[in-house]
């Protein structure tokens, strides 16, 4: 959701006043965009006939496949937001009318076979955000107009046949967070401008025919993750010693590239995982410094590095290959290498040391059984008298692993229409016929070179990230492709039933072709192949006794695949759309004052009837601005709605930001707005009703909640952490929260955590026109006293550390029970000096019953880490995340049962008694600060 509007009138209501008049009902498509797709279709060519529909009528109206429409308030008008047209079979050229669609936010030709050149009018849609040309044969030069976009966080022109210079101008963009160009034939010197991209994490540019030399600036990227430039040629140039100060790098890949001298020292990345140097001409010797623990695979081999192997090449706990082949090395054997490794079940260490001029081995060599050491072409090969060196000393290929999993259950009777249904192997019920979604799924650029230990790791991650349970996800097969890259299908089958329901495919596929889940850095960035439902086979319905829409369902989804789905997105949104032409007409009488397109507008009578005219009885609870009631609208959907105190200007302050944010802030553990009313004096917001209420009342011993246990309060950190984050480092422009408390973060039925209230929410620093960042945001200080972060109630500087702060102050609220400000006392002191006089687990809540002291050792020092006073001693948010990841898998929940089932269904409804504590916190609140309004609020002009 772009192009969000949003006017706080007050005093320039005036001004506006003519905009109003101009609010028509929407109704069509916007001339120069039907113009412009009439231009797009006739350039490409459509031999399968994907784009029959788009012949009929009105582009947004009529359902055109692949488009999603908006409708901006100025003019009147639908316009196209998102073009995606993945795996149709198009050839043919891009029209350079593309460049007319200037609301579009993804741009998306994913694996046709389109070709000639990416049109420079591209630059010209300023909003867009994706740019998806890949597995296309474009070729020609990249535009220099394409780095005008300011907007851009992903460009994905790999798997082409595009030529030319990487333009300099790319430097300029600014919010671009991932390059991925490889496979082309790019040329040329890379640009040193990329060195100024202040969120690029990731730079893939291998397999092209790039020149000239690495650019030392690259270690002034500050969020770099992984740098991949195989198979290029920088001949004569070395590694600039300059790399080794990337401190968020992963992953360096520079194989192939014709570089000399020697590997710079890299002990200095902490994080690094995956070094790939090999094919080389380096030279002289092996690292003897420390690389990071977290290495999964170093790759050195084909080079001309020489003398011995140095015993502290050891203490790799994750490594799974080291490739030393092919090189001049001497002396022993190592046989520490494995030391630090546990070989439980899946981990297997690859350790190729073939033709090189080793000489030796230890007196004890016994490598473990998942150890595979390679030592043909080496001299001890021939010197040693140890009958089972034979068994090392074979010429062996490098083997890619690849697996696959069958999919049949013999104990069960056929499924209905053998290949639509499929049995879920893994469901809960068995024999459960169901139609799976299969989704074509590429890991681009993988920290790891051995999937077998990290499945159950990708599984969880996933399913959790798309909001399934485990057993939905199925990895049919995956096999390692060049790169490496790891391709894998995957199917997706509904929740123990036969069929999804078509809400929750586009769910899936919206989120996954959106870009807006993120995997474990571990697994790096993917790619979607393709997304099928099920064969394509028309169940029929008498026969199974399926509801009419379900079989709608199937038929829609099932005929052309991506194209159709799309449509029905378009379809969806319209009808969204109409219900707003309904509200901008009400609103342009209401007296005043928020318009934001796209959020549903309720009528003050649809609130009064939802709630029985504000009864008493269906009050919930007591915000900063006013009460709370818990409503049923007309369709029976329960909702909480937030009614404003009247004339309050800080009331309407927070709610226009409120509606702001919210509306274009999606995340699953954010809650979600189902719309507002702004009418008669009354200004309410509607929330999706959480029913297990907040969280500070489960964690009250007088409450007469079920007490929650410690894997429960673990996965609530981690959702309450995830929330955060994705309003930290994923919203556009950033978002500090600045009001994290307990009592902010709302349970839903599954217990999944939900972060509530953006009242006081501040958008972060964005980058000024020379592309620096203020680190903070000055303010008036707000927030909840025991949450707030002292170095901001000293200095009134915001930044992200802020939230950490009082998330950590959560942290120690959900191990220890306690409140933040008890009788004086402060909770961040009284844990820290327990914890230092070693009694920390006289403090952890007995209430959460048995917990594994290791994980509770480590989420309570954790919470300290976040609640120290120096901002920068503060793990980030991120690092909140990965460790609290961390700590879940080691808890035995995280094996026992999938992320989403540990949370009990019970549907418990958020009582009136529960309302007493809110409105104490609300209280102590308000009396921090009256001042809202004096902190100045950016305001957002429609663009
Ligand atoms: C667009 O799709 C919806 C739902 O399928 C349908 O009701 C509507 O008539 C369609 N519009 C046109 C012009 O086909
Ligand atoms: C792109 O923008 C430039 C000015 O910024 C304008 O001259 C040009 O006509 C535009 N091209 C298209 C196709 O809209
Ligand atoms: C070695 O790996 C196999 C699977 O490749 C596994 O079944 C076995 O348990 C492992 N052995 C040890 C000793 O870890
Ligand atoms: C090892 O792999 C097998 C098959 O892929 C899997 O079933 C098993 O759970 C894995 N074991 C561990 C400990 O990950
Ligand atoms: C989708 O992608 C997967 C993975 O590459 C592939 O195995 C499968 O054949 C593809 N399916 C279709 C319909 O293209």
């Amino acid at each position: 959701m772009s192009g969000v509007q949003f006017i706080l009138c007050g005093a320039i209501l005036g001004i506006l006043f003519p905009y109003f008049l101009h609010v028509a009902v929407a109704k069509s498509t916007d001339p120069s965009e039907v113009h412009a797709l009439s231009a797009i279709k006739n350039s490409l060519t459509d031999p399968l006939n994907n784009l029959a529909d788009w012949s009929n009528g009105d582009p947004c109206t009529s359902n055109w496949t692949g488009l999603v429409c908006v409708s901006m308030p100025n003019d009147g008008y639908l316009h196209v937001q998102e073009l995606q047209l993945l795996k149709l079979n198009l050839s043919g050229t891009l029209a350079p009318e593309l460049g007319l669609l200037s609301h579009l936010t993804i741009l998306g030709f994913m694996w046709n076979k389109i070709s000639g050149s990416i049109p420079r009018e591209i630059g010209n849609i300023t909003s867009l955000k994706l740019l998806l040309l890949n597995g296309n044969q474009l070729s020609g030069s990249l535009p220099e107009e394409i780095g005008y976009l300011s907007n851009l966080d992903r460009l994905q022109i790999d798997e082409n046949q595009i030529s030319g210079p990487i333009p300099k101008s790319f430097g300029n963009l600014s919010r671009v967070k991932h390059l991925h160009m490889n496979n082309n034939s790019l040329s040329g010197q890379i640009p040193h401008e990329l060195s100024q991209l202040p969120i690029l994490f990731h730079l893939l540019v291998d397999n092209n025919n790039l020149s000239g030399y690495l650019p030392s600036e690259f270690a002034e990227l500050p969020s770099l993750k992984i740098l991949q430039l195989d198979h290029n040629n920088f001949s004569g140039s070395s590694i600039p010693a300059s790399y080794g100060n990337i401190s968020t790098l992963l992953k360096l890949s520079l194989r192939n590239c014709g570089l000399q001298g020697s590997i710079p020292d890299l002990s200095k990345i902490p994080h690094l995982a995956y070094l790939d140097l090999s094919s080389n001409q380096l030279n002289g010797p092996l690292p003897s410094y420390k690389l990071s623990i977290d290495m999964t695979t170093i790759n050195l081999s084909h080079n001309s590095l020489s003398g011995s192997i140095p015993t502290n090449f050891s203490g790799f706990p994750k490594l799974q290959r080291l490739s030393l082949q092919n090189n001049l090395l001497n002396g022993s054997v190592p046989s520490s290498i494995w030391q630090d490794i546990t070989f439980g079940g899946n981990n297997t260490l690859f350790l190729d040391f073939e033709n090189n001029s080793l000489t030796s081995i230890p007196d004890a060599f016994d490598p473990p059984a998942n150890v595979t050491v390679l030592l043909y072409g080496n001299p001890v090969c021939a010197n040693t008298k140890q009958p089972d060196m034979v068994r090392y000393c074979q010429p062996q290929g490098d083997k890619q692993t690849s697996g696959s999993s069958t999919n049949s259950n013999k104990n069960c009777s056929p499924c209905p229409t053998d290949k639509t249904y499929e049995y879920n192997p893994l469901s809960p019920i068995p024999c459960l016929c169901a139609v799976p979604l299969g989704v074509g799924y590429r890991l681009k650029s993988p920290g790891i070179s051995d999937f077998r230990p990290y499945i159950a790791d990708f599984e969880t991650d996933l399913t959790f990230l798309l909001h399934l349970f485990l057993y939905q996800l199925h990895i049919d097969r995956y096999i390692w492709e060049a790169g490496p890259r790891l391709n894998m299908y995957l199917k997706f089958y509904p929740d123990n039933s036969s069929l999804f329901n078509i809400s929750e495919i586009l769910r899936i596929r919206s989120m996954l072709a959106g870009w807006e889940i993120t995997l474990s850095d571990t697994f790096g960035p993917y790619e979607l192949l393709n997304f099928t439902l099920g064969s394509y086979e028309i169940p029929n319905t008498s026969k199974s006794g399926l509801s009419k829409g379900a079989v709608v369902g199937i038929l829609l989804g099932a005929i052309a695949g991506a194209g159709t789905l799309s449509t029905l997105v378009t379809f969806l949104i319209m009808r969204r759309h109409s219900r707003n032409q309904v509200a901008s007409k009400r609103r342009s009488l209401s007296k005043f004052s928020v318009k934001v397109d796209g959020v549903k507008y309720f009528t003050f009578e649809e609130m009064a009837l939802a709630t029985n005219n504000f009864s008493d009885s269906t009050q919930v609870g007591q915000g900063g601005y006013g009460k709370v009631y818990k409503g049923i609208l007309e369709d029976g959907t329960l909702v909480a709605i937030k009614r404003a105190e009247e004339g309050s200007l800080q009331g309407s302050k927070e709610f226009s930001t409120e509606i702001e944010l919210l509306s274009r802030l999606h995340h699953r553990n954010l809650v979600s707005l189902a719309g507002y009313c702004d009418e008669q004096d009354e200004q309410m917001l509607v929330y999706e009703f959480m029913p297990n209420g907040t969280l500070r009342d489960h964690l009250s011993a007088t409450k007469s909640k079920e007490p929650l246990s410690f894997a429960m309060r673990l996965r609530i950190a981690l959702g309450s952490a995830r929330g955060i984050l994705y309003l930290h480092s994923e919203a556009d422009p950033p978002i500090y929260h600045r009001d994290i408390k307990a009592s902010n973060i709302l349970l839903d039925a599954k217990f999944n955590a939900k972060v509530a209230d953006f009242g006081l929410s501040r958008l972060a620093p964005v980058p000024d026109v020379e592309g620096t960042v203020p680190g903070h945001v000055s303010t008036v200080v707000k927030g909840t006293p025991g949450y707030l972060d002292p170095e901001y109630f000293l200095t009134h500087k915001l930044t992200d550390k802020s939230d950490v702060y009082s998330l950590g102050v959560v942290f120690l609220e959900l191990s220890t029970g306690m409140r933040p400000i008890l009788h004086g006392k402060n909770i961040v002191r009284e844990v820290s000096m327990i914890c230092q006089s070693g009694m920390m687990f006289s403090i952890i809540d007995n209430r959460m019953g048995s917990y594994p002291s290791e994980c509770i050792e480590k989420f309570v020092s954790l919470a300290l880490r976040c609640c120290q006073d120096e901002t920068d001693a503060r793990p980030s948010m991120l690092e909140v995340v990965r460790e609290l990841e961390c700590i879940w898998r080691m808890t035995p929940e995280a094996d026992a049962t999938p992320s989403e089932s540990m949370a009990t269904d019970s549907g418990k409804i958020f009582t009136p008694s529960s309302s007493s504590v809110s409105r104490n916190q609300y209280v102590s609140s308000n009396a921090s600060g009256s001042d809202l309004v004096s902190s100045g609020f950016p305001l957002i002009t429609p663009r």
